[in-house]
């Protein structure tokens, strides 16, 4: 196909989009990307053209992994029901999946969705505490429900004014003072929601704070507020749908700060892109919410999404992703750190394992942010065949988020690429 030809049939493609799914959907690039096939780290549009994935974290074995498609298809094959029925599969998936963590975590009830997970863990976490106040940090994302949306400021939506919803600052590296800092913050915000009478819920953080800009130091942050939502008698709400299944260099976000949450959310890729979520519990939260309510998900813990999400299970131990992530996120890191010497527009670069985040800013992390070039250097990669997004506040975060299966040589090829959009930047 001619350029033009691909362009003209792009434009098709958009407004389709357009007339059929209304306005509220968003494209990423300023270019957009049409994808019809994905094998491992790559992407490829209709014209054979491959592109790097350095974003997709749902793909999180490698896109469309054969052993995953193999369960999804063989079960497909055989039978597809629901909880309402006896069915070993999603018992042998809550069996592995418990033995993954601290051991008063005991349950694990399945959703289809991220959103799903969160909002049935304010459910719990309502009928635990008899509170329905919740904090969650300035930038956040945590879903789509209406439960949700006063939890995710990152959408952008005012919070109403009868809101039981606290937002708090998120933490920001103050060296060993972060944690304390951010305890202080929502002990404030606890205190705020009960002069006006709101009794406390829970609190809700993503653990690497990915919307907030990706913060991950220094690890071990998150244990001083464990005891100041406890004292405040809410619960810990660890929102592991983007941090686990282990993109950190750990199978769950709150292990790399030594804490156990008292609920855990999870999703995004735990079935490689099959809908399928969850919510891990203390088992005396959910025998105090199971005495008061029912919970039946359609969907949620069905055959299929439990091979799916089994599947990619075996495949993170067979392929030792987790160590994977440890390892190529370090080297990835270490390459990046190199580039900051020479372009002085990268203020910081954080992560853990295989989620980093680097910020752009005139002047060091005191100087402007950096969005026009964030958002130019994202579309700049785009073109010369490399997926990387922006986060945080001012959206002037290079947010890198590979599949686990990322290897050196990919890492290799990801910093090489973004060395020449700096330099394109360099040079106006
Ligand atoms: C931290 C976090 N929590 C929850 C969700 C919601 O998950 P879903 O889109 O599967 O409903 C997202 C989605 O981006 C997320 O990033």
């Amino acid at each position: 196909m001619s350029a033009d030809a691909e362009t003209i049939a792009t434009e098709g493609l958009i407004a389709r989009r357009k007339r059929l799914l209304g306005p509220a959907y968003r494209l990423f690039y300023d270019e957009p990307v049409h994808l019809v096939r994905g094998e491992g780290v790559w992407l490829y549009d209709p014209a054979g053209r491959r592109y790097l994935d350095a974003y997709n974290n749902v793909a999180s074995v490698g896109h469309c992994h054969p052993r995953v498609v193999e369960a999804i298809a063989k079960q497909a094959a055989v039978l597809n029901t629901h909880t309402r029925y006896l069915h070993e599969t999603v018992l042998d998936l809550a069996e592995r999946l418990l033995t993954t963590f601290p051991a008063e975590i005991g349950h694990v009830m399945f959703t289809c969705t991220g959103s799903e997970a969160n909002d049935l863990a304010l459910r719990i976490a309502r009928t635990c505490t008899g509170g329905t106040g919740f904090i969650a940090t300035e930038t956040a994302y945590h879903g789509v429900t209406s439960a949700l949306v006063d939890l995710s400021p990152s959408l952008g939506l005012p919070l109403s004014k009868d809101s039981a919803v606290r937002l708090v600052p998120p933490p920001r590296a103050a060296g060993d003072e972060t944690g304390a800092v951010f305890a202080r913050h929502v002990a404030a915000a606890f205190d705020d929601m009960k002069k006006a009478g709101i009794r406390p819920a829970g609190l809700i953080v993503d653990t690497i704070f990915s919307s907030d800009g990706v913060l991950a130091d220094p690890a071990g942050f998150l244990q001083p507020v464990l005891d100041t939502v406890h004292a405040a008698g809410a619960l810990f709400i660890a929102d592991e749908v983007q941090p686990g299944f282990g993109r950190c260099g750990q199978m769950w976000g709150f292990a790399r700060h030594g804490i156990v949450p008292d609920l855990v959310t999870m999703g995004k890729p735990m079935g490689n892109g099959h809908p399928v979520a969850g919510v891990a519990a203390r088992p005396e939260l959910l025998a105090e919410f199971g005495a008061r309510s029912r919970y039946f998900n359609t969907f949620g813990g069905n055959p299929v999404s439990a091979a799916a999400a089994l599947a990619v299970l075996d495949v993170i131990t067979s392929e030792g992703l987790v160590e994977n992530a440890g390892r190529t996120g370090t080297y990835l890191m270490g390459k990046l750190r190199a580039l900051k010497g020479s372009y002085p527009l990268i203020a910081e670069i954080r992560g853990a394992g295989l989620f980093i985040g680097v910020e752009l800013r005139h002047g060091g992390m005191t100087g402007a942010p950096a969005l026009k070039q964030a958002g130019r250097i994202v579309n700049l990669l785009r073109e010369d065949g490399v997926l990387i997004s922006a986060s945080g506040r001012e959206a002037n975060v290079l947010k890198i988020r590979p599949p686990l299966v990322f290897a050196p040589e990919h890492a290799d090829l990801l910093v090489e690429k973004l060395e020449k959009a700096l330099q394109a930047i360099v040079a106006g």
